[in-house]
């Protein structure tokens, strides 16, 4: 990576690359501490295509050893999340309700999703632009009967640092240990009640509280460590067995992770008195469990995390609603068909199929996945106001496309 004072002479070669950002120099203004520019591979500026601009603060926090690619706020790209399908075996009312996603819901066709060898092109050309994490996801990602090979397939890439993936546990028991051996680092399990009817309402009438805790233990069996469980918590309907899931795994060293009921996708029925603000379930945590707060595992952690005072574990917040976290935001997220999105409330991608199936080189790709993330701006959770959800209301893309 190149870390040079004369930011001008670098800049005019980034806006001779890519002459639709020129604008972008205004944006980050005469006094911006922009100070690298890499090359692909972080090479040098002459080859190919000059990939990203990066700010001090975030060459610190993220380490000189990133190949950067840094958005137009200066945020690097490096996780890349995956889903696989658009399919699922639960119908959670807050993801894809019933009533939406009914038996005559046409889900993508196999020829409409992604090749396990056009997924590991994208992965491959990502870890070129600075992925280093890649996360498996969906709908759910277990459906997907070939994953198994899928998983051995990235895990060779040499790259890729963490490879994780989040699934509702139901079909895990019987797979956890070929993941683990295929390469999987860690896996998240959605579990948003310990209480069997609240757990059956909460998965669409569709989950097996019994089956998910058996995929649990095998994925501890399997040597998985640090296991997350993902609860949604949505007000009125499982906020008050909160506490039962807490109890439940301290001290087993898995990590419960508290997440407020987002406004993702158009379908879920999002209403802002159903999110649990983090600081209440925080309140109600403390006053049963004393609990301390931990600082970040990484740069970009999504959780702010807390430890209980008596050693018996940790837990996490994930508060998107009332504390948004778009300014460390390094993620792109492929659907299942192929559609790049930079924002988990985008209204848009970009399609990566065609040209893939175009027969687009690594080369292309690059070109294409570094143009997107250059131009990247969202921070929809920061700028979630009234008008701006409106505008976004009705063409958000659903979460079950783009994974959690
Ligand atoms: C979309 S799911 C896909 C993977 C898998 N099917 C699962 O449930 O773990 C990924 C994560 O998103 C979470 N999720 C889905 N809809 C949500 C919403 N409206 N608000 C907050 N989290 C949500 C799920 O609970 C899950 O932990
Ligand atoms: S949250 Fe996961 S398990 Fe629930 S419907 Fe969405 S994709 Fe399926």
């Amino acid at each position: 990576m190149l870390a040079l004072p004369g930011m001008n002479i670098l800049w005019n070669l980034v806006a001779e690359k890519l002459p639709d950002l020129v604008a972008k120099r205004d944006f980050l203004g005469a006094e911006s501490n922009v100070h690298a520019v890499t090359g692909v591979n972080g090479q040098d500026l002459q080859k190919d295509a000059v990939i990203g601009v990066q700010n001090k603060e975030q060459c610190k926090e993220f380490g000189q050893n990133v190949a950067m690619t840094a958005d137009a706020l200066g945020r690097p790209l490096h996780d890349l999340r995956i889903s696989l399908l658009d399919r699922c075996n639960f119908r959670c009312p807050y993801c894809m309700p019933e009533t939406e996603f009914h038996a005559d819901y046409e889900f993508l066709k196999r020829s409409q999703k992604l090749t396990h060898a056009e997924i590991l092109q994208v992965v491959r050309v990502a870890t070129e632009l600075g992925v280093s994490k890649i996360r498996l996801t969906g709908g759910e990602p277990l459906l997907d009967k070939k994953i198994v090979d899928l998983v051995a397939g990235i895990a060779a890439i040499a790259a890729v640092e963490d490879l994780a993936m989040t699934t509702n546990g139901m079909l895990l028991a019987p797979v956890a240990q070929r993941l683990r051996d295929a390469g999987m680092h860690r896996v998240t399990i959605s579990l948003d009640s310990i209480d069997p009817k609240i757990f059956k309402t909460m998965s669409g009438g569709r989950g097996d509280l019994g089956q998910v805790l058996a995929g649990i233990a095998a994925a501890e069996q399997a040597g998985f460590s640090s296991i997350k469980i993902n609860v949604v918590v949505q007000r009125g309907v499982n906020d008050h067995a909160v506490l039962d899931v807490l109890r439940h795994f301290r001290g087993s060293g898995h990590i419960v992770r508290l997440i407020e009921f987002m406004d993702v996708g158009n379908r879920n029925g999002w209403r802002m008195d159903q999110v649990v603000p983090s600081q209440e379930l925080l309140t109600a945590i403390q006053a049963q469990w004393p609990v301390t707060p931990v600082g970040r595992n990484y740069p970009g952690e999504v959780a702010r995390r807390y430890q209980y005072a008596d050693g018996q574990g940790e837990i996490g917040f994930i508060s998107s609603v009332t504390k948004p976290f778009c300014g460390s935001c390094s993620r792109a997220r492929l659907s299942a068909d192929g559609v790049l999105y930079t924002c988990l409330f985008a209204t848009q991608g970009t399609d990566l199929r065609q040209p893939i199936r175009n027969g687009a080189s690594d080369d292309d790709l690059r070109d294409i996945l570094s143009r997107i993330w250059l131009q990247r701006a969202d921070r929809y959770s920061e700028l979630r106001r009234p008008e701006v959800a409106e505008a976004h209301a009705q063409s958000k893309v659903e979460m079950y496309r783009i994974g959690g």
